[in-house]
């Protein structure tokens, strides 16, 4: 990931700072009001103030309160949702930015909200680091006994029915290093709401069940800040005096304050009209920073592909007249679907040939469907709190990955999704993070934006479009549109539409939300020759999970066929399913079920779980030739290749078992024959290939094991590798050769499937380094067609003592030092590469001047990079790998938590390793917890020691 130069925007400003006061400096230490049980009771803030110290006289800071208690942070629990005790009906902002800070006014139309059940004579609204100027309700100043300030917010007192609410707060966004709430990316403003960043801008219900309309006005001076966006659609905008303007935005669709969203700087665009199905213009603009105005095709063009894909598959058109992306530098996710105004990560926006492999290429595409998307699965259909998270990441991840499937190669999307879920799903469902795709519970609600949550929930769409087949799930996604428009809603109400849409019952389905864990499918079977018959036996089960046990049967939809002995699919019966192409579709629902075909002619070879039908592990007594016969013929491609990595898996696991008993470490010939066929085998895809010959992950081998022994999966692979090299060689060299591209360069699945498999073949190759292999990555570098084969080369040049390194290194560097992005995967590679010295050379890195612990990009590119693609050396024996990870958590806490307790998780597993490193783990985990840490390190620190 990457962003370009951190502009940090400090600059010193000559003049009287406008956010003068005192910064809230406490962070581990908290106060309990005692909030709860009172009504409407909000979660606990980070920041706190008493309600004496504050008088309601403009400049008045919100001072600390001094009689603080060291507490654990509060938990928040779905069990005590309560809905909200007042509406908004109508949002007026004015904000007023200037250098060295800026001045929001607000004013809200609020009412009671009829499905409240208490008395609303008090409002809670959220509010943290806001500096209070003054309050007023129905335009009369409040006095300090009309209101409490509270932890986390401030509570209005002796309220009407409906009221008009207004204030003025002044903001620090120049000191804003969080990038949550509004805060300076080099020379713009920009905001990051999502999930609770809007109470950093001002006083407000900000809670994802409150949908008001807004209206926005923002003044700024002109030369410096010319673009001026908002939500919704453009209204007014001119000029004022003193060098300055104005622009105002009007957006219709009642939303949550989470989707808010606020730009302004010297920005270019380009610019694209469309026309939606039934005709409506749309007016599509890309905006950023001029130097990479020529970067932005690629995502515009991706835009208009997902506008029609939506139109297509689900009937959703656009509402607005205009979409707006803005692309900023500091951001902490990849990007945000605020309504009518996305912003991006620029690494999801700005591509070329020259900058961006295809592995970017690929991202841009699905992270701008996916942000589009949300337009109807999270903004017009909202979450009613954020415990539902997967309500709209989830199904919006399922949407997009239908998406890319459809613009590129299916079957290779399939499995590099599967890929992703098994290396860190799996692995998180099975550690002291583990949470449902509907958590229960959190400490802060930024460290659930997880891969079980994303991922996990996108299967789960998956698993119900599946189990109802594509007419009566659109039927069920047609409902859910017509139902909840304009509503904020739950899981249950998706579940709801797609059982009413099918007429099934979906009751034992829901356990799929509610329940941790991944659940394990015990296989067996057989066969009766003289009676032809055939039985499967499926015995299912989910392991236990932090506060869950005994967990019920699921209802998981298990896609199954069976190979005769030519490697065809047999032709299969069973009462009251229809067999589709060879493969039925079983639906388990009970801890055991057997299944009995009749009329089987010979003893078949089980194809099972496939497409890999439900996020789940199964484990069923394959021999190498079962697993060798699926890998050659099955019928369904990701399971020829799940077939493959299984055998690949079970060959490393025996040589690290070879390795630790200190034996030579060989790889049986028929794997190896396995793999020149699919080497020399040219009639493929190419991509399916280099899928096939990508070996297993340590992290996911590692999860096979008792104890995770990384030296040994690393000297497994390694063997493999080698050993594969070595006996095909002149085979891999001839296929390299041919696999060259001619032409110009192109974004299709067919080259990129090329490219992906030539470097595929490049890296084993790399593994001889004898001279001619060594000649080859470096002729590759030197020619330098494109960022994918310049980066794949670059990799294998930054391992190890390539003859070449130090120069193909400092060449990139001198050509690239200025790009952002570009520098960013420089860094990475030189983090990830497997040398004695890479710690040292990480530090070393940390003080290059492209380098900022204030970028998340950097961060993750260099620090993220090596505690999370350098396995072998992050857990060096001596721990070296974890007190850095720690020392850098603790530097970067401060600064920004959401991306300190990130980085954290990568010691979340530490139980899974010897006993020594545990030791260093544990050590770390308890340096970070007796440091002042926020609740997002906290967190992470409590919940993997087990003591949260
Ligand atoms: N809503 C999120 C972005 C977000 C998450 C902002 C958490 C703030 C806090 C957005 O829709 C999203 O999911 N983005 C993903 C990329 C997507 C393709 C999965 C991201 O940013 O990683
Ligand atoms: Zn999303």
């Amino acid at each position: 990931m990457v962003a370009t130069a951190p502009g940090d925007g400090q600059r010193e400003n000559p003049d009287r700072k406008m956010t003068d006061r005192p910064r809230p400096p406490l962070r581990r230490t908290r106060i309990d009001h005692g909030f709860a049980g009172e009504k409407a009771a909000p979660p606990a803030g980070q920041n706190v103030s008493c309600a004496n110290d504050v008088l309601n006289s403009p400049g008045n800071p919100v001072t600390q309160c001094t009689d603080m208690k060291e507490a654990a942070p509060r938990t928040i629990r779905l069990s005590d949702y309560q809905p909200p005790s007042h509406l908004v009906q109508k949002v007026r902002l004015t904000f007023d930015l200037r250098e060295d800070g800026a001045r929001v006014s607000s004013w809200l139309q609020v009412r009671k909200n009829p499905a409240f059940a208490g008395e609303a004579d008090q409002w809670f609204l959220y509010g943290e680091e806001l500096d209070l100027q003054w309050l007023a309700v129905d335009g009369r100043r409040l006095q300090a006994s009309d209101y409490r300030l509270e932890e986390g917010g401030l509570r209005l007192l002796d309220l009407p029915q409906t009221f008009e609410f207004s204030s003025e707060v002044l903001i620090a966004p120049h000191e804003n290093t969080a990038l949550e709430g509004l805060y300076r990316s080099g020379g713009m403003f920009c905001t990051q709401c999502e999930a609770e960043g809007f109470r950093k801008i001002t006083w407000y219900p900000d809670r994802p069940d409150v949908m008001a309309p807004f209206e926005v006005r923002i003044e700024a001076e002109q030369a410096r800040y010319p673009v001026l966006l908002s939500n919704g659609n453009p209204g007014a905008s001119g000029d004022l005096p003193q060098g300055r303007h104005f622009a105002e935005w009007h957006d219709p669709f009642p939303k949550p304050s989470y989707l808010f969203a606020l730009v302004a700087g010297d920005l270019r665009f380009i610019e694209r009209d469309y026309s939606t199905a039934s005709g409506r213009p749309v007016r599509l603009r890309i905006y950023v920073e001029p130097e990479n105005i020529d970067r932005c095709d690629y995502a515009m063009d991706s835009l208009v592909r997902a506008m029609r894909w939506d139109e297509e598959k689900y009937g959703r058109e656009y509402d607005l007249d205009v979409f707006n992306i803005v692309a900023v530098n500091d951001f902490n996710m990849g990007a945000m679907e605020n309504k009518g105004l996305n912003v991006f990560n620029s690494k999801f926006i700005l591509a070329s040939a020259a900058t961006a492999t295809d592995h970017d290429f690929q991202g841009i595409e699905g992270v701008v469907a996916h942000e589009y998307f949300h337009n109807w699965t999270g903004n017009r259909i909202t979450c009613r709190d954020w415990f539902q998270l997967s309500l709209k990441e989830g199904l919006t991840v399922y949407r997009d990955q239908e998406f890319s499937a459809d613009m590129g190669s299916r079957g290779v999307k399939r499995i590099d999704d599967v890929r992703l879920l098994r290396a860190h799903q799996f692995a998180e469902d099975a550690g002291p993070m583990a949470h449902p795709v509907r958590p229960d519970s959190y400490i802060e609600i930024n460290n659930f934006y997880t891969v079980t949550v994303y991922e996990k929930g996108a299967e789960v769409v998956r698993m119900q479009a599946r189990l109802l087949g594509p007419e009566a799930f659109r039927r069920g996604m047609d409902l859910y549109f017509e139902r909840h428009d304009g509503q904020a809603v739950t899981t249950e109400d998706f579940v709801a539409c797609m059982q009413a849409a099918s007429g099934r019952d979906l009751s034992r389905f829901r356990h799929w939300y509610d329940y941790a864990g991944t659940p394990q499918l015990q296989v067996s079977d057989a066969y009766d020759g003289d009676r032809r018959e055939y039985r499967l036996s499926v015995r299912q089960a989910v392991p236990d999970t932090p506060g869950q046990s005994d967990k019920p049967a699921y209802l998981i939809p298990f896609a199954l066929g069976l190979l005769d002995s030519r490697g065809a699919d047999m032709d299969l019966k069973l009462p009251g399913i229809e067999a589709r192409e060879g493969s039925l579709m079983l639906e388990l629902r009970a801890t055991e079920q057997t299944f009995l075909f009749e009329g089987v002619a010979e003893k078949p070879v089980p194809s099972l779980l496939r497409g890999f039908s439900a996020p789940v592990k199964v484990d069923y007594a394959w021999s190498d030739e079962q697993l060798l016969h699926l890998m050659a013929f099955d019928s369904d491609g990701f399971n020829r290749w799940d077939a493959g990595q299984t055998l690949l898996q079970r060959v490393i696991l025996r040589l690290v078992d070879a390795f630790r008993a200190g034996s030579g470490l060989s790889v049986p010939h028929s794997l190896i024959d396995a793999i020149r066929t699919i080497v020399c085998d040219r009639d493929g895809e190419s991509a399916l290939a280099a899928e096939l010959l990508t070996l297993p992950g340590m992290g996911y081998l590692g999860d096979f094991m008792p104890v995770v022994d990384i030296e040994g999966l690393h000297a497994a692979r390694e063997a493999v590798r080698h050993a594969v090299a070595d006996a095909l060689k002149a085979d891999l060299v001839q296929r390299y050769g041919e696999l060259q591209d001619e032409g110009p360069y192109q974004v299709d699945a067919e080259h990129i499937g090329r490219r992906r498999l030539r470097n595929t073949l490049l890296a084993y190759l790399a593994s001889l380094a004898d001279s001619e292999t060594d000649q080859l990555v470096a002729g590759q570098y030197a020619a330098g067609h494109n960022m994918t084969d310049v980066m794949a080369a670059l990799s294998l040049l930054a391992e190890g003592e390539h003859p070449q390194r130090a120069q193909a290194l400092a060449g990139f560097e001198a050509r690239w030092g200025r790009d952002a992005l570009v520098m960013d995967k420089w860094f990475g590679v030189q983090a990830s590469a497997n040398r004695a010295s890479v710690l040292h050379e990480v530090h070393a890195l940390m003080q290059h001047p492209a380098f900022s612990l204030k970028n998340p990009n950097k961060v993750r590119a260099l620090i993220g990079a090596f505690v999370n693609a350098n396995p072998l050396h992050f857990h060096a024996a001596d721990g070296s790998g974890y007190r850095f990870l720690a020392d850098q958590v603790l530097a970067l806490d401060p600064v920004n938590p959401q991306i300190a307790a990130r980085l954290l998780r990568a010691m979340a597993r530490w139980r899974r390793f010897d006993e020594g490193r545990q030791g260093l783990m544990r050590e770390q985990f308890e340096r970070v917890l007796q440091s002042e840490a926020s609740k997002d390190v906290y967190e992470v620190a409590a919940k993997s020691l087990e003591t949260a």
